[in-house]
């Protein structure tokens, strides 16, 4: 711990599984009743917008009904606390981490409170006002080209440069709730180990890739994780 400067982070689906929020693998996963081909892909926005709308507005929807949990609230705690360079990078699209207060934050997967219209290339929060996907776009006025702020299946993540760049320079790549079944964000670890970072999993079941890791931590991340935080920032 002693020689650790440079911290990044990756979260999944099972950071907020303990606030409520499904996951996508798995037994109740969302992608158990929902075929991804349906509702997250370019494709099927094209095909169906309306289907697509429907599935993420409940999703934006059940924010509302969930708060941030003991993992979330550490990782702000770590991020307000932690003197070196740290970055949080999602892949989850809900706003819990935003709402613990973590500020290095990057929603590599997009955002469900944030709406992207084709016609003029601008973000709108859905926190700036009652927006739905269907009326004008509130920046340029041109209805019927606002889509959910997601990166579906054949996009690219954002923030792909400084996410690559934070990798080759952490000490420590810590992977929190992750299948680790979707690439780019499932091969981070190698990139990291590439660059010589030490490498820690925490999940519930090992995942597909838990053999990259130096280190891996089997158990709830809103127990472990708030362990693990009190153990970096004892070495500070
Ligand atoms: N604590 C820790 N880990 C947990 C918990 C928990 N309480 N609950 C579930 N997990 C773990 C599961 O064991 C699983 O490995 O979280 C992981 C969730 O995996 P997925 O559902 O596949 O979610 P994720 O890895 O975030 O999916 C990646 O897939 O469909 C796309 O764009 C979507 O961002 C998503 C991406």
């Amino acid at each position: 711990m002693r020689d650790i400067h440079n911290i990044v982070i990756l979260t999944g689906a099972g950071v907020s599984a303990e606030s409520g929020v499904a996951t996508f693998r798995g037994p109740d996963g969302l992608w158990e009743g929902h075929r991804v081909e349906d509702v997250a892909t370019p494709e099927a926005f094209a095909r169906d917008p309306d289907l697509v709308q429907k599935f993420y507005d409940e999703r934006r929807a059940k924010l509302k009904t969930v708060e941030p949990n003991a993992a979330h609230q550490a990782l702000a705690k770590l991020d307000q606390a932690w003197p070196g360079d740290l970055l949080l990078v999602t892949q989850n699209v809900d706003d819990l981490h935003d709402r613990a207060g973590s500020q290095r934050l990057l929603h590599m997967h997009g955002e469900l409170n944030s709406a992207w219209c084709l016609a003029c290339g601008e973000r709108s929060s859905f926190l700036d006002g009652q927006m739905a996907l269907d009326p004008a776009c509130p920046k340029c006025d041109q209805f019927g080209f606002l889509r959910p702020d997601i990166v579906w299946f054949g996009e690219m993540p954002y923030e792909m440069e400084r996410i690559e760049l934070a990798l080759a320079q952490c000490d420590l790549f810590v992977s929190i709730g992750t299948s680790g079944a979707v690439y780019p964000a499932a091969g981070f670890v190698q990139s990291a180990r590439h660059y010589g970072a030490q490498t820690l999993e925490i999940n519930l079941y090992p995942s597909e890739g838990s053999f990259h890791f130096h280190e891996s931590r089997m158990g709830k991340a809103g127990e472990l994780v708030p362990d693990w935080v009190e153990e970096v920032l004892s070495h500070v």
